[in-house]
């Protein structure tokens, strides 16, 4: 039956009729809110290139991940950086690196916080390479190694959950086998399942200092013109693997993988608005193009109706804000 008998606006004519049809909720429970620490003391500089963020040496971190836990929100993921930067990217492993002292501090001081560590060596090499450089290419099967010990350095720091973000093959079988060799069991993989080659990383390589030296990372991150059936595979030998939860990233422009992967697992899926979506928002915003509070819960709304249950977004603080309203 078509109009005049169906009238689609009857279902929207009131803010409670909207209320009561609105699928979509947002949770402050479901989100995690990225930070960056540095070596040293008594740092807490704002970072240029990400409006709102700063680098934290360790002993600065814990007053921060306070003020995000009285917010509700559930996890950081903590992103480091080294001393020195070496080919291997050796500082990664290292159990006094930025991002073990920050774990232990976040432990002790606020232990009801989840830390989530990003465990990927392209901050930590002098090339910015995810991986470690052999003839001019990524060696796949050494930098995983690299990545376990990474990895189970984080897990016995106190990380709760390892996040992998290299995008090399069978490293979260790598990491689960040494974690459970190390008697670390309980701590869980979120891999970066289906993560693409994108633009949208700017913002954060000019903060992790990680861009790399020469070529690109396509040959390890995806495609973005590659089909959903690739995406998917990734997802499904992480998950065979070990992958106790996965996530897709970018989120706003690859909505269409997140559904397809709702669709097709049942495991919990993050999705990471990352640094260019941020900032694109902040910059628009500033420029009096758009409503910044609607545009923050808009594109939230978006990545959580494609079906991410999990949302890792630098408006984590705010959108908290705006829905304790
Ligand atoms: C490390 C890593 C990157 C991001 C998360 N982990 C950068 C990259 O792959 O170049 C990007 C996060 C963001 O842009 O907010 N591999």
């Amino acid at each position: 039956m078509g109009f005049p008998q169906t009238r689609m606006r009857r279902l929207r004519n009131s803010p409670v009729m909207r209320r009561l049809l609105a699928g979509t909720q947002l949770h402050v429970d479901s989100f995690v809110y990225p930070m960056f620490v540095c070596p040293g003391e008594g740092i807490q500089t704002p970072i240029a290139s990400m409006e709102g963020c700063f680098h934290y040496s360790a002993d600065r971190i814990a007053d921060p991940a306070q003020e995000i836990h009285s917010l509700g929100i559930s996890a950081i993921l903590l992103f480091g950086l080294p001393e020195k930067k070496d080919a291997q990217g050796s500082q990664s492993w290292s159990e006094q690196s930025a991002v073990c002292r920050a774990i232990r501090q976040i432990k002790s001081k606020v232990p009801g916080l989840l830390v989530i560590t990003d465990v990927c060596l392209c901050a930590y090499t002098d090339h910015g390479h995810c991986g470690v450089v052999a003839d001019g290419k990524i060696d796949n099967d050494r930098t995983v190694q690299n990545l376990a010990q990474m990895a189970l350095a984080h897990a016995r720091a106190g990380a709760d959950i390892v996040a992998p973000s290299d995008m090399m093959d069978g490293r979260v079988q790598a990491i689960r086998q040494t974690l459970d060799q190390a008697d670390l069991a309980d701590t869980a993989i979120l891999s970066y399942a289906a993560k693409y080659a994108s633009a949208f990383y700017g913002p954060f390589r000019q903060a992790a200092h990680s861009a790399p030296e020469f070529g690109d990372r396509r040959s390890y991150q995806m495609d973005p013109a590659a089909g959903y059936q690739q995406a998917l595979r990734e997802i499904a030998l992480d998950i065979d693997e070990g992958a106790d939860l996965v996530m897709i990233k970018p989120a706003l422009p690859y909505l269409d993988i997140i559904s397809a992967a709702r669709r097709r697992f049942d495991v919990p899926l993050a999705a990471y608005q990352v640094s260019g979506e941020y900032m694109m928002l902040c910059q628009a915003a500033a420029a009096g193009l758009l409503d910044r509070q609607q545009a923050i819960l808009e594109t939230l709304t978006a990545i959580k109706r494609a079906g991410a249950d999990i949302l890792i977004t630098y408006f984590a603080k705010e959108a908290a804000n705006l829905l304790h309203g």
